[in-house]
């Protein structure tokens, strides 16, 4: 993986919330059409490591470059414009419950393109055929189950073609076929799509099914970045307690940025 390109990097990323360091010297490269995942305890940082990622936070000190490029000197627009190249999928799936799955999924296109309401209309179906929800476009939020509203949720986060897709928890709440389905679903977009996935989890049968690399955080420090092989091998013994979900270790609990 050494030669390949490098879609987002983070250099000495530091996030302080009311005087308390969420995020402490985060350094990582995610290269080109991988699927990198940040696993760590509820609370470590994923979602704030994710946001300040996807444009949507700023740092408090440190570095995003998205292919090259440091986004902490764009301008407004031009932050616009780099945001308009990554999808989103939320911890929750923060979908509209008075627009259908098919209004959902078309409102990125509506609000950041010109394109005409029949071609609105042909992406959106498009991209929930993509997502296996062919025949539920006039579905309401509330008349679907949680897993497809998490596809719904997918199928918005590539209305726009992304680059890079951002998925917070995309399989929390799900029993252990549908997470399986939506892993396997998360692994084709990235290959079909040619896209770039930025994964944040704790279920680690995820993890071990999805990641080409996976980042370790721990109270907002980054303990570990590597394969699914050299993370199993790990002589960091949070890891080790944190992979085995073992209830004994060294992994402190409410200890987050102290
Ligand atoms: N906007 C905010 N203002 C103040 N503190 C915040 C804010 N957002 C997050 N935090 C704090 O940052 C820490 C990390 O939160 P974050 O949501 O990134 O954790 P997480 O790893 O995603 O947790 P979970 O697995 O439960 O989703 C928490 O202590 C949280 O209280
Ligand atoms: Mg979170």
């Amino acid at each position: 993986m050494a030669n390949r390109e490098i879609a987002i990097q983070v250099k000495n990323l530091v996030k302080v919330f009311d005087g308390r360091k969420v995020l402490d010297n985060i350094n990582f490269d995610i290269y080109q059409g991988e699927t990198f995942v940040i696993v760590g305890g509820s609370g470590c940082g994923k979602s704030t490591l994710l946001r300040v990622m996807a444009g949507g936070l700023d740092p408090t000190s440190g570095q995003v470059f998205f292919n090259g490029k440091d986004m902490g000197v764009l301008d407004r627009e031009g932050k616009e414009k780099v945001k308009r190249r990554f999808g989103m999928s939320f911890q929750s799936a923060a979908l509209l419950d008075f627009l259908t799955v098919e209004e959902n999924v078309s409102l990125p296109l509506k609000e950041h393109t010109k394109l005409d309401d029949d071609i609105i209309r042909i992406i959106a179906r498009m991209k929930l055929n993509f997502v296996g929800l062919k025949g539920f476009e006039n579905y309401f939020p509330s008349q679907i189950s949680g897993g497809m509203k998490k596809r719904v949720g997918l199928a918005r986060a590539i209305a726009m073609d992304p680059e890079i897709v951002f998925y917070d928890e995309p399989t929390a709440g799900l029993d252990p076929v549908i997470c399986a389905v939506v892993d396997q679903l998360i692994l084709d977009l990235t290959k079909k799509l040619n896209l770039t996935s930025i994964v944040v989890t704790h279920n680690m049968e995820s993890v071990f099914r999805i990641a080409d690399r996976i980042a370790m955080l721990y109270n907002g420090k980054l303990l570990q970045v590597g394969t699914k092989e050299e993370i199993k091998n790990s002589d960091n013994a949070i890891i080790q307690q944190f992979i085995k979900g073992e209830i004994v270790g060294p992994i402190q609990l409410n200890a987050v940025g102290e």
